[in-house]
């Protein structure tokens, strides 16, 4: 009988990539993805350390799993991700019964380990960490409408918050021949919409003189013939150079949406961050991309709470918002992760003002979004299907290029299609629309 996997994903895109990887790996070794984690017979908890939440919750369902192995000893469970990462041998210690722990850098070994677990070994432990190339894995063979192609691993950045560094490693990039090959696999198997990934896209081959630059690498893709659209995520600032802004007017199948975290508003707490951008710089790209596009979304990261954060320091977070008028904000209390610059600080904003500020921030959010989806009313958007609506089984649901949700009425014949959808309702926290050709 076919042995099942259950793999339970925290974090960012990069990881949920990581999980599709291993998870095409394990199927070439006869495993078959179970979405029940009670008939598993492997579990794979896929963690992440950015923040403390994400962290807290993986390691409560690890104890879950703990209670399951407890009645049924024969399943194996293994932490992968961040976590795993960072904390390495400790977590063999820390949980009892784990079978192993393996390091986002070592994901090529997972069917020996698991083979190596089968055969009786305990607490095995993969995480060491080689700052050389990226390993070629297997492509993900599942049929996929949008897949994530990983064109950059690491960070060169060191905001002193962030554990990224410790745990995924000093950037290095792919070469772009290897790219463009799996986005043509990628293509021949279906896909229509490819999302580069990378903790720093717009750094693609900064220290490769030989190399394509990213805004000429997208050029490069943009030639791949049965490809509608091209997506990207993450970016940093400071490498947000003009000719990759130019590319959002020109490069065709280019979607107008552009992740940017910005983290706080005001320069002093930018600087003890050490993210290597002033407000004004911020607010200067900002105001490039929407005069070069005037309908680009951009969306965002923010913190509230950073070590010494004042009352006038988060005014400035606020105002900072209210002049870009984000099309999504992802925002979230600081907390302090261990070996960071910022970890030796003290955290000394209080719990309740740090979700006192988050609230405040994201209620100015809600009336931004609201305003912007109203704003949407009567436009024609060209939406890619990807399928039923999780809500009503009458409708589809798409994204339009800005990367807005959109459920209209339609049958599950258009799942994969582009199509045109008049927008007949912007909420709060969902846009409607109805077909039209
Ligand atoms: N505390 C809170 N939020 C953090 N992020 C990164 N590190 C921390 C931290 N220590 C947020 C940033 C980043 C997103 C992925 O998580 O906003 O962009
Ligand atoms: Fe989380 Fe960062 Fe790791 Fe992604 S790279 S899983 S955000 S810690």
């Amino acid at each position: 009988m076919e042995k099942r996997v259950y793999i339970k994903t925290f974090g960012c895109q990069m990881n949920e990539h990581d999980s599709e990887r291993m998870l095409a790996l394990l199927e070439g070794c006869g495993y078959q993805e179970t979405k029940r984690w009670e008939e598993a017979d492997v579990i794979l908890v896929n963690t992440c350390t950015v923040r403390e939440k994400p962290e807290q919750k993986a390691y409560s369902i690890m104890g879950r799993f703990q209670q399951l192995k407890e009645n049924n000893p024969a399943v194996i469970v293994g932490i992968a991700g961040c976590v795993a990462q960072q904390e390495g041998e400790q977590l063999l210690a820390r949980i009892p019964n784990l079978d192993f722990v393996l390091g986002p850098g070592k994901i090529h070994r997972l069917p020996e380990i698991l083979h190596a677990v089968a055969q009786g070994s305990r607490g095995v432990c993969a995480v060491d960490f080689e700052n050389g190339d990226l390993v070629d894995l297997p492509i993900p063979h599942t049929r996929q409408l949008s897949a994530y192609v990983t064109i950059m691993q690491g960070c060169d950045n060191f905001c002193s918050y962030c554990i990224v560094p410790s745990v995924r490693g000093r950037e290095r990039s792919r070469p772009s021949n290897e790219v463009l090959a799996e986005i043509d696999a990628l293509i021949q198997s279906g896909a229509k919409e490819v999302v580069l990934l990378g903790q720093n896209v717009n750094a693609y081959a900064k220290n490769k003189p030989h190399e394509l630059t990213f805004p000429q690498l997208l050029a490069k893709i943009n030639e791949i013939p049965g490809l509608e659209r091209i997506r990207f995520t993450t970016s940093h600032p400071r490498d947000l150079t003009e000719e990759t802004i130019e590319a959002f007017g020109t490069v065709e199948h280019l979607c107008e949406h552009l992740h940017l975290p910005f983290q706080a508003g005001s320069d002093g707490v930018l600087a003890r961050m050490n993210r290597g951008h002033t407000r004004e710089e911020y607010l200067s790209k900002a105001k490039r991309l929407r005069e070069k596009v005037p309908q680009i979304s951009i969306t965002a990261d923010v913190m509230v709470g950073f070590p010494g954060e004042t009352e006038a320091d988060f005014d400035q977070t606020l105002e900072l918002m209210r002049a870009v008028k984000f099309d999504g904000l992802y925002s979230f209390k600081y907390s302090p992760r261990k070996g960071t610059r910022a970890a030796q600080w003290r955290d000394d904003c209080p719990p309740e003002v740090k979700q006192r500020r988050l609230e405040v921030l994201q209620e100015l959010q809600r009336g931004i979004t609201l305003r912007k989806n109203k704003a949407l009313e009567e436009a024609v958007k060209e939406i890619l299907v990807e399928g039923q609506s999780r809500n009503s089984p009458r409708k589809m649901t798409g994204r339009t290029r800005c990367n807005r949700i959109v459920n209209f009425t339609g049958g599950p014949e258009l799942a994969g299609e582009l199509v045109n959808v008049k927008i007949t309702e912007g909420l709060q926290n969902s846009i409607r629309g109805e077909r039209c050709g």
